[in-house]
């Protein structure tokens, strides 16, 4: 019964860093990424999702409550339990360390991220392009963003390979191989958009 259990939070576990929480993360660096464009780009899309119907109930269903969780568990799976890695190579398991350094820095980084962001607007501030110029005029803050992005990207990126092993998608050696490269792709375009969006607000 209690395998079970844990089976079960597992399997929800990884299925939540997919989805929602890693195609909210996709549609997020995007909308980011019109900055590039200007301020005026970025505020229009940044007010048409903060538009969007039940907004609300999409915050807290979508990205809220599934962030929260994968991230308790998270911190769970990363501290407490034993996994059995020796199948794999010596780069899959620097690769396994590094899935729970960049689930802790992450977390830590999207902690700080929502506080001065989406929170501050509970005390009356706007979200928008000029609050993020603020924040990264500091050069530390700016780094600060720049290690919680990629750190992000990686932790999702590196989260797919290992999901593919998990949903037993990829499971001859030539498949987790293609699937390393096709998820260093994922990992190389979303580090991209990601900087570059972060870039154009310094
Ligand atoms: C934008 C935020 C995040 C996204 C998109 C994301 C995505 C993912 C994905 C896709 C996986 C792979 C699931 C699998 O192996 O089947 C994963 C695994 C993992 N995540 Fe996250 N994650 C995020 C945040 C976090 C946070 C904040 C933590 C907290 C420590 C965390 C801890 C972990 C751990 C420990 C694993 C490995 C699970 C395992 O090996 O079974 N993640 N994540």
């Amino acid at each position: 019964m209690a395998a079970n259990k844990e089976f079960f939070n597992r399997r929800l576990h990884s299925l939540l860093g997919v989805i929602p929480v890693g195609i909210f993360l996709i549609q997020h660096l995007v909308v980011n990424h019109f900055a590039t464009r200007g301020p005026e780009a970025f505020n229009n899309a940044s007010h048409f999702m903060e538009s969007l119907p039940f907004r609300y109930a999409l915050e807290t269903f979508i990205i809220f409550l599934p962030i929260l969780f994968h991230a308790i568990y998270g911190l769970y799976i990363a501290f407490t339990a034993k996994n059995n890695v020796s199948n794999y190579g010596y780069f899959r398991n620097w690769m396994f360390l590094l899935q729970r350094v960049s689930g802790v820095v992450t977390l830590i980084f999207i902690a700080w991220h929502v506080w001065e962001t989406r929170i501050q607007v509970f005390f009356g501030a706007e979200v928008n392009y000029e609050m993020m110029a603020n924040i990264v005029d500091n050069p530390a803050m700016l780094a600060f963003y720049i290690v919680g992005i990629l750190s992000t990207v990686f932790h999702f990126a590196n989260g797919l390979w290992t999901f593919g092993v998990s949903w037993g998608l990829t499971v001859t050696p030539r498949s987790q191989r293609i699937s390393t490269y096709v998820t260093l792709g994922i990992f190389v375009a979303l580090a991209f958009v990601g900087v570059r969006a972060i870039l154009a607000f310094a």
